[in-house]
């Protein structure tokens, strides 16, 4: 008898039990195959019983290789066994509760959202979205920006390779909320007073303060008469709601297009209620908004009924303004997805 092929034998027996029993096995069954192998009538012991009639010189070689086959089946065993004991353990407790999906819970930019949309809604604002795709003539054009502003390049607005419109120019990726201005006055007969939270594009470098993408809630209200103190009005509410009761707001001088008279609006900051601090950079205020009378061009450009009417606009960044009352020090924060970073809102 060639020993050799008796010993691939062995081999191929231990690899097909190994494939017969992938699943875990009854620990009675498991016990059976193991007596079976290893046992008195086992090939095993056949093999050791055939090392007598094997040439002396070639015995050592058997012995070795048998034990080595030996060993293998019994790690297996081994294996099998703590499988098992694994899966007794699994099921152990039945009492311990189950594990629990995580729901997630609103990204802290859509919760400012919707605390701002909230406080302008119980001031009677109604609340619309646009599109992301905008024309030239809403994100410009019609909100006065003359052709030869600098915001029309191609360096400050993401252009698209569509064919133009005739009538309202090139498509581009809207670079502020404000064109929505014009959409509701042109859909929507006057008064109007409305709050329009949406994405917004910008080619700019990404940093702690910059983003090519970030959020911007627009905000306008047209009817007869209305007055820059209506204005002031109105925000002062939003400040005293969404920063603190007694924060005092100045109204800083500026130009925008689309407004006449402009203004930059700081809050007495709200970290240090105005005494100067690192985050105020010891100025005691800090800038959170535009905003100004609709240009009478802006209202021209609808034209109807609105050619009679004066109205008020402003425009806020939501990163900034979430950033700010809660400190965070880079907006890149809100986009890397970073659950541990999410979490704590
Ligand atoms: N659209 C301006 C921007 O993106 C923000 C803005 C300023 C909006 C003044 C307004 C406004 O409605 O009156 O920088």
């Amino acid at each position: 008898m060639d020993w050799r092929s008796e010993l691939k034998a062995l081999e191929e027996a231990l690899a097909e039990l190994k494939e017969k029993y992938r699943q875990a096995v009854d620990p009675n069954v498991l016990e059976e195959v193991r007596v079976k192998f290893l046992g008195r009538k086992g090939p095993i012991k056949a093999l050791l019983n055939f090392i007598r009639e094997v040439p002396p010189h070639e015995r050592r070689e058997l012995g070795r290789a048998i034990n080595e086959i030996k060993n293998a089946f019994e790690t297996w065993i081994q294996e099998k066994r703590d499988q098992l004991g694994e899966k007794e353990e699994e099921i152990k407790d039945p009492t311990l509760p189950s594990r629990q999906n995580s729901l997630g819970h609103k990204h802290i930019i859509s919760q400012t959202i919707a605390e701002i949309v909230d406080i302008f809604r119980e001031m009677g604002f109604a609340l619309a979205d646009g599109p992301e795709i905008e024309q030239e003539y809403y994100n410009f054009t019609a909100l006065n920006i003359d052709v030869t502003h600098p915001s029309r390049e191609a360096f400050d607005t993401f252009y698209l390779n569509l064919p133009p419109d005739s009538d309202k120019g090139k498509y581009l990726l809207r670079s502020h909320t404000s064109p929505m201005q014009v959409r509701i006055m042109e859909r929507f007969s006057p008064p109007v007073a409305v709050i329009v939270p949406g994405r917004v594009y910008r080619p700019d470098a990404v940093d702690a303060s910059h983003s090519f993408m970030f959020h911007q809630i627009e905000g306008f209200l047209v009817d007869t008469d209305v007055r820059f103190s209506h204005l002031k009005g109105i925000l002062m509410e939003f400040a005293r709601k969404y920063f603190y009761d007694d924060v005092r707001l100045r109204f800083r001088p500026h130009y925008f297009p689309f407004t006449e008279p402009s203004a930059e609006v700081d809050i007495s900051c709200l970290f240090c209620k105005g005494k100067g601090c690192s985050v105020c950079k010891y100025s005691g205020w800090i800038e959170v908004l535009g905003c100004g009378m609709i240009h009478p061009n802006v209202l021209a450009a609808v034209g109807g009924e609105y050619m009679a009417k004066t109205g008020f606009a402003f425009g806020m960044g939501v990163e900034r303004l979430c950033m700010l009352k809660y400190r965070i020090p880079d907006i890149r924060l809100f986009y890397n997805a970073d659950v541990r970073f999410l979490r704590q809102f």
